[in-house]
């Protein structure tokens, strides 16, 4: 077995600035800190998140983070094994940031320095807190992320397909400014669907129709602007048409995300894996009905479901530090020349995905 190690991580590929120190070896960790410092007011007059004010923001904010997230853990940087960081995929700038601070916290305490994939964070969140075994199915969905990844080990994934446009938590918040609800846009929405009538109105359920398991979630926030549009009793909205927008766009990315996961699922059991796992990351993953389509989905497939909290499918450092320790254990560091991506795909067989959405690059 490996010596448990301390790695602390680094994020700032989008809004979020955070570190975080985690201990362990793979597939049995713990989080001893996690520090996140959000940007949601910073962006919140300019409808999404600017880059050059990210960016900024992080390199303002990251020394402070690194600092409480030690503090918590109660240790020095001299204490720590790794620094693990966020390369990319994001926003370039703020991406930027996090490895020159990463550089300059491992060239100063001479520590090995670790590259970790954004995406790898989120695909390896299951084993930080649950320890699952390898390979699982993951769907990231979140404002920026929507893909299917089998996950074979921490450098080896498959990508089933993804969205070839927007992300659903990007199509949840449009679809709430559409209607005049605050950001972020999904819990917004999900509470007016709560009351709402999912049947009234036929919205689209994009690619359905289409072998694969991409997705895409563009043309419905079209089909419901025209709705939309259909209702407007001059410039005013009625509660009961807005809840039932609300219904019928939550049950469609809920039938699309179910049927595709159906697909992927179908993909993934084809090799008969042990402990066949279905797992979710993202905020979209918060959506109750979505959770509970995802669920069924993976039940009649003979499939576990893992939700891992919110805290940790959310973007967070945590994740990152453990990527980072999955990868140490290898032997894969990364020295001075590491180099900030604005794309990476985590499958190196595929080319990154279409669409650069509002927190900017897909994958
Ligand atoms: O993972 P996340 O915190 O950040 C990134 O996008 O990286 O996800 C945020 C997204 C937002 O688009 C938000 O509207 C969506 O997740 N979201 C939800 C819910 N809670 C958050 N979407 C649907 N239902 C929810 N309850
Ligand atoms: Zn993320």
């Amino acid at each position: 077995m490996t010596e448990a190690r301390v790695i602390l991580g680094l994020e700032s590929s989008c809004d979020d600035t955070a570190a975080a120190v985690v201990t362990g070896v793979p597939g049995d960790a713990r989080i001893l800190s996690s520090v996140v410092a959000g940007q949601t007011d910073l962006h919140a007059a300019f409808g999404g998140v600017v880059p050059e004010i990210a960016a900024r923001a992080h390199a303002e904010k990251l020394d402070t983070c690194v600092a409480a997230a030690l503090d918590e853990a109660g240790l020095r940087l001299s204490d720590v094994d790794a620094v693990a960081v966020t390369a990319g995929p994001g926003l370039i700038g703020g991406v930027l940031s996090g490895v020159m601070c990463a550089k300059g916290l491992a060239a100063g305490a001479g520590l090995p320095l670790i590259g970790v994939n954004h995406l790898a964070g989120h695909a390896l969140t299951p084993r930080l807190t649950d320890g699952a075994a390898f390979p699982f199915l993951m769907l990231l969905v979140s404002g920026g992320h929507c893909q299917f990844l089998i996950v074979r080990g921490p450098e080896d994934y498959a990508r089933l397909g993804g969205t070839i446009d927007d992300a659903p938590g990007e199509a949840f918040d449009k679809t709430a400014r559409l209607l005049a609800l605050p950001q972020p846009g999904g819990p917004a929405v999900e509470a007016e669907a709560e009351h709402g009538d999912p049947a009234r109105f036929a919205f689209p359920r994009p690619l359905l129709d289409r072998p694969g398991c991409d997705m895409s979630f563009s043309g419905l926030k079209t089909a419901l602007l025209r709705t939309r549009d259909g209702l407007m009793d001059g410039n005013r909205l009625r509660r009961r048409d807005r809840a039932d927008m609300c219904a019928g766009f939550q049950r469609a990315v809920a039938e699309v995300l179910a049927e595709k996961t159906r697909r992927a699922l179908a993909i993934y059991m084809h090799d008969a894996p042990d402990v066949p796992l279905l797992a979710v990351a993202g905020g979209v993953a918060a959506n109750k009905a979505i959770r509970a389509a995802l669920e069924e989905v993976a039940h009649e497939a003979g499939a576990n479901f893992l939700a891992p909290p919110l805290r940790l499918c959310t973007d967070n450092a945590a994740m990152i530090a453990y990527a980072g320790l999955e990868r140490l254990a290898l032997g894969h560091v990364d020295g001075m020349e590491l180099m900030a991506r604005p794309r990476w795909p985590l499958d190196r067989s595929q080319p990154a995905l279409l669409g650069g959405g509002k927190k900017g690059a897909k994958a």
